[in-house]
């Protein structure tokens, strides 16, 4: 993607669920590079922020702009065609598979013996080992995802979501189940990515912890209206707390 101006733009985007408003004329702009925390309470719009930017759900009314370029993304894979990837919450890992079935799970490579195809488990080994390692981290591969801990998880779920090498990474989680240390392993490793590609982030998160020290900005939504939107220094967790409730 070429171009000049912000990563990201949202323009006056509005989602109606019937007659619920969950987001009301939305804008902001990202620069590359950027991580921004997306905070609010229980159903004010960051999901359906998320999935509307990762082509999930169309907006009701606004635009989206992609280095300036107006865009529209028709589905999950449109948007991941244009450089958006999106890691749910653990959800797209499979508990009773081993971590490299997850990493590629419906994306399995094959290979070809004469007239057949199988699956090239070698291959997808090798480079669920070698993505993993490439961040520091060194876990067994042959594990079952549902041994690992919550930040391991955490770990594979957005591995697998960059490798495809996005522009913008989406992470709509709750990291409020990890200890301490988890939570701690997860900033370094998130701020790692960010800075080792120089990939731009949108991370949804209710630990206003993680939210600010790994973020460049922050955006507070209530009842699908922004409330806050800038610099991570320029606000407390005191104040996004007040932003967030009625
Ligand atoms: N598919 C849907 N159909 C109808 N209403 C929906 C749908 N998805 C979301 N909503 C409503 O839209 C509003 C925003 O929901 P959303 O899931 O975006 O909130 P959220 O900020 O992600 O909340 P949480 O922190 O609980 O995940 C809520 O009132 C929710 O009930
Ligand atoms: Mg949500």
């Amino acid at each position: 993607m070429a171009g000049s101006g912000p990563m990201l733009e949202v323009k006056n985007i509005s989602k109606n669920f019937g007659k619920v408003r969950a987001l009301r004329s939305m804008s902001f702009e990202l620069e590359k590079g950027k991580i921004l925390g997306l905070v609010g309470d229980n159903g004010a719009g960051k999901s359906t922020l998320l999935k509307i930017l990762s082509g999930d759900l169309q907006p009701s009314a606004g635009q989206i702009y992609l280095e300036s370029k107006a865009t529209r993304f028709k589905s999950p894979a449109d948007a991941m065609k244009k450089g958006i990837a999106i890691a749910y919450q653990f959800l797209e890992l499979v508990d009773i598979a081993k971590v490299w079935e997850n990493f590629f799970m419906g994306r399995e490579l094959t290979k070809r013996i004469g007239p057949l195809a199988f699956l090239d488990v070698q291959r997808m080994k090798y480079l669920t080992a070698e993505a993993i390692a490439k961040y520091g981290h060194t876990f067994d591969i042959e594990r079952e995802v549902r041994e690992l801990s919550g930040e391991q998880r955490q770990i594979i779920a957005v591995t697998r979501a960059i490798e495809a090498n996005p522009e913008i990474l989406l992470l709509d989680e709750s990291f409020t189940l990890l200890s301490l240390d988890g939570r701690k392993d997860i900033v370094n490793f998130l701020g790692e990515v960010n800075k080792k590609i120089g990939i731009t982030m949108i991370i949804v998160s209710h630990d206003l912890e993680l939210i600010k020290t790994l973020s460049h900005y922050i955006m507070v939504l209530r009842a699908g209206e922004k409330m806050f939107f800038g610099h991570t220094d320029k606000i407390s967790i005191d104040q996004i707390v007040k932003y967030m409730l009625p």
